[in-house]
């Protein structure tokens, strides 16, 4: 089987890296992918973007099945393209995905389903949307309606800085995306990420992760689109894993199949644990997230490509027992360029050498090279890397690394996948020192 995996984040390396393994899985491509793609799949410089030229790509390679997981062309309608033209594509169609591109639309249809979420206002007027904020208790949640590349919500501790983010939306920070808004009440609590798949009937769930959205440690600083992950996530107990399902996953399956937007993929469902041990919906996704899927794919037993071939059959009922996994835990640090998510350069060498170098790691009884410890148990998904024109490896984005490790314990996936990050250089890299110390507690 060819497979065409569109993207060129660490997202898309792990998404890659799983369906590298499968037998079905004869040629892999990727449009555009990254340097760490390369070393496994075959990457056209086709734009995510450009749908057009991706369905004759898919069609002139004879393209078995395409998995979309951006959201920007999932909102621009990929899947429906594809389906027209009858290629074969793992993804939500344009409407199915305005659960994710649309967070007005979203909690309208929390509200309509009875799923539990934030209470919520929305405002296509500024003048109404500050009275209604200065009406509110801080924190008060400001969020752009539509896709803003994870910049769009505002967490105001105070009516000013809630102020500010108004403005910002309706002055046109987040574009076109920013021109309605939803103040949202606030929600204290642990965050969790649960990726539901589904072929709109069938439904599975992949290991809860958590994931780390603010620059500096201890939760501080601006959201980014991801600084790490690990999962699985200690307090997500097998019955609370049902509740969800129960309670949010199966009940927006069922309403937007009966408001005539039948759902299938993957319904990423970004979940708050209240004090009172409640689950309540943040935000619904319609793709694989990142950084967690650096996590979730590597603790998953099951062939990726099988799972999605069996989503577009409609036969993930075959599944129903629930899908394997593999035991103890999985930690992904991100490694960011200095300035990122504002400023940074681009074009950075990347010095793997030191990753060669003895070192004695976790409990291990006899000192080893980090590069064997690496093939076991240590996976370097690339996110924003490219090769120069000399072959060398240098940073292309603002998020360059995503150093996810497996072990049998959380603490020790932590010890082995910072051991990694020490001994990766390059100038002015970043990362949270602190990333699993929340499933440590
Ligand atoms: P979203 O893009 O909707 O997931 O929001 C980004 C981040 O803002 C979330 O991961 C939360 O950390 C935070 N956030 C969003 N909505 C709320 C809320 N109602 N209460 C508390 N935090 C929130
Ligand atoms: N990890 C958050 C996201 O993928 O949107």
């Amino acid at each position: 089987m060819k497979v065409l995996v569109i993207g060129s984040g660490g997202r898309e390396h792990a998404i890659c890296w799983k369906l590298h393994q499968s037998s079905h899985v004869t040629h892999l491509f990727c449009a555009p992918g990254n340097a760490g793609i390369a070393e496994i799949a075959t990457c056209t410089p086709i734009q995510p973007s450009d749908i057009q030229r991706l369905a004759e790509f898919a069609i002139v390679q004879k393209i078995d099945l395409t998995i979309a997981s951006m959201d920007e062309c999932l909102a621009k309608g990929i899947v429906d393209y594809f389906k027209k033209k009858g290629l074969r594509i793992f993804g939500p169609t344009q409407n199915a995905s305005k659960l994710e591109w649309s967070k007005y639309f979203a909690k309208e249809f929390m509200l309509r389903h009875n799923i539990p979420t934030a209470s919520y206002a929305c405002f296509e007027q500024r003048d109404f949307a500050l009275a209604y904020a200065k009406s509110q208790k801080p924190p008060i949640v400001v969020k752009a309606d539509g896709l803003a590349l994870g910049k769009g919500v505002t967490v105001a501790k105070s009516f000013e800085e809630a102020k500010i983010a108004i403005h910002n939306c309706f002055d046109g920070k987040h574009g076109e995306a920013g021109q309605k808004i939803v103040i949202e009440e606030f929600m204290a609590g642990q965050e969790v990420s649960i990726f539901a798949i589904t072929d709109g009937k069938n439904v599975v769930t992949l290991v809860p992760a958590q994931d780390y959205k603010r620059l500096y440690d201890g939760d501080l600083g601006p959201n980014t689109g991801g600084m790490g992950a690990y999962a699985p996530v200690p307090f997500m107990t097998p019955e609370l894993i049902g509740q969800v399902k129960e309670e949010i996953i199966i009940p927006t399956i069922k309403g937007m199949e009966k408001e005539g937007y039948p759902y299938q993929g993957v319904l990423y469902c970004g979940l708050m644990m209240g004090e009172d041990k409640k689950l309540k919906v943040v935000e619904f996704n319609s793709r694989f997230g990142d950084p967690e899927t650096q996590v979730v794919l590597p603790l998953l037993d099951e062939d990726l490509f099988e799972i999605c071939w069996a989503v577009t059959e409609g036969d993930l009922g075959k599944y129903k027992e629930g899908l394997h996994r593999l035991g103890g835990a999985a930690l992904c640090v991100v490694i960011a360029s200095g300035g990122y998510p504002e400023n940074y350069q681009k074009g950075i060498t990347i010095d793997f050498s030191k990753l060669n170098e003895p070192v004695e790691v976790v409990s291990g009884k006899n000192p080893q090279t980090l590069e064997a410890i690496l093939r076991a148990k240590g996976i370097i998904f690339h996110a924003g890397t490219a090769r120069d024109t000399d072959g060398k490896l240098v940073s292309n984005g603002g998020r360059v690394l995503g150093v996810t490790a497996l072990a049998d314990s959380l603490l020790d996936a932590q010890v082995l996948a910072y051991k990694l990050c020490e001994r990766i250089e390059f100038e002015g890299k970043y990362y949270r020192k602190d990333i699993g110390d929340k499933g440590m507690i």
